[in-house]
């Protein structure tokens, strides 16, 4: 059974309301890091824990924060990002939606920290109903003296704002999302630099996600070393799977990272097996982003480890026989999917959601997409897989903003791993188009379980 830190309390009736989450224990964070330690040694905790940013990347926040320019008389600001767009990711609206206190306190905790006294979430515009729920989590914040003017008598002001997105998936990569922040288009800035320099405003910024500040509400309770030893090397804490596919329990699960994938997919406590009896053909287990795993190569690293849900255990083996646990977003296919259908659609994904800033992805994505659905509707040729390699090699590592490495890896890893798959379409045209597999059904999280 894993620890739970973020949903141990998701059960508890009524913790979407103050008074029954401060109950349970609820802004004693705040309480600690005012009261009894400097803005530095909130910093310091954080660093010891080993977090990871939970948006993807799995940067450290420790050294996020430690980065953040500190000039005289320009103010700070935390910005959350809630945009959530990444296809098979919904572990955020779950924390925001049923525990938003959990994200009040850690911002608030963060906040202190990083000497910030106004901090944005900005939220993906599809949550409509969300941000109400989390403005009323501010009002019961600030009512309770946790948030305004001098808060617990120790000087220290904080605001937090909502701001609503307008549903593209660019806005959540943090520049785009602070352009679209500032009332702008949102298109990706170069970087440098850095928001920790020249971020919302032009000001120092720190952005992280929704489960990244969440996770500074267990660390600061329980300290950064109680908080290392949980999970395994640097994938320390734990970890919210958005898990969905063709399994028995689709659902948002909290896990320490430690379980094996074969775990996580197979056991009750988590995913409970691929539904319906099949068996299992494949797995995306970082987000609709990262590459697509064959179950051979999934459950056992080229090496024949048993893989484990860590940063490092998917990764183990680089894009050749490896993933990313990337924003937890585990997408699992059976063996009725078909795979050349399943790109096809990301690629129509990326292509439509492309700025279009950069040529190689504004112009590889749309080609991408083409050449899918020719080869989807049996109308291709051999050559178009090779053609699809190329595009693919000439966008990745080529563009202002990982967007187009994201549209290339699921390429690249398909064919990769499922070439026979790309061939068959072109060497059996007829039978091709009369596939009707479906696409892995993407859960609806409120109708999923929780654990
Ligand atoms: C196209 C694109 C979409 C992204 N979407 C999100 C998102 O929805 N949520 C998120 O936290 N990070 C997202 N990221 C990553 C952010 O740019 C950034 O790295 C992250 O918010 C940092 O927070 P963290 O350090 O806590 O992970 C996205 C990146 C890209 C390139
Ligand atoms: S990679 Fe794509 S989404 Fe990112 S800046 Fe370039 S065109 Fe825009």
């Amino acid at each position: 059974m894993s620890k739970k830190l973020l949903l141990e309390k998701a059960h508890v009736e009524g913790i979407r309301y103050y008074d029954v989450y401060r109950r349970e224990g609820g802004y004693r964070s705040v309480e600690k890091a005012l009261k009894n330690m400097t803005p530095d040694e909130v910093v310091e905790e954080v660093k010891k824990s080993g977090l990871r940013g939970r948006g993807g990347a799995g940067f450290p926040t420790g050294m996020k924060w430690s980065f953040l320019a500190k000039p005289e008389g320009v103010p700070r600001y935390l910005v959350v990002n809630a945009d959530e767009s990444e296809p098979g990711t919904f572990k955020d609206r779950y924390l925001m939606e049923f525990i938003p206190h959990i994200l009040i306190e850690g911002i608030i905790t963060s906040c202190y920290a990083l000497g910030a006294n106004t901090a944005y979430i900005y939220i993906r515009g599809e949550y409509a109903w969300i941000p109400d729920i989390l403005e009323q989590a501010i009002a019961e914040a600030k009512n309770n003296g946790w948030l305004g003017k001098n808060i617990l008598g120790k000087g220290f002001d904080l605001e937090i704002y909502v701001q609503r997105g307008g549903g593209a998936y660019i806005c959540g990569e943090e520049t785009a999302l602070l352009e679209s922040l500032e009332g702008k288009r949102g298109n990706p800035r170069i970087k440098p630099p850095f928001p920790a320099v020249k971020g919302l405003y032009d000001c120092p910024t720190v952005v992280n996600n929704v489960e990244t500040i969440a996770a500074v509400v267990p660390i600061i309770n329980d300290g950064g070393d109680a908080y290392s030893k949980i999970g395994l090397g640097r994938s320390t804490g734990t970890k919210l799977m958005s898990a969905c596919g063709n399994i028995r329990k689709p659902g948002v699960y909290e896990i320490d990272m430690t379980i094996s994938v074969e775990e996580f997919i197979f056991s009750d406590e988590y995913c409970g097996g691929i539904a319906n009896g099949k068996r299992l053909k494949a797995c995306i287990p970082g987000g609709s982003s990262v590459p697509i795993l064959p179950a051979n190569l999934l459950l056992k690293t080229a090496k024949g480890e048993q893989r484990l849900m860590t940063y490092e255990s998917l990764s183990d083996g680089g894009f050749a026989t490896g993933s990313m646990l990337g924003s937890g977003g585990f997408i699992v296919l059976d063996e009725d999917q078909c795979i050349v259908k399943h790109t096809y659609t990301l690629a129509r994904f990326y292509r439509h959601e492309s700025c279009g800033q950069c040529s190689p992805c504004r112009e590889g994505t749309g080609w991408m997409e083409k050449i899918l659905l020719r080869l989807e509707k049996g109308q291709g040729k051999m050559s178009d897989i090779d053609l699809l390699w190329d595009i693919q090699r000439k966008i990745e590592g080529n563009t202002i903003c990982p967007l187009g490495d994201a549209a290339a890896w699921p390429v690249a890893a398909a064919i990769r791993h499922f070439r026979d798959e790309f061939e068959w379409h072109v060497t059996h045209p007829e039978e091709a188009t009369k596939r009707n597999f479906g696409l892995a059904h993407y859960a609806d999280p409120l109708e999923v379980a929780v654990g």
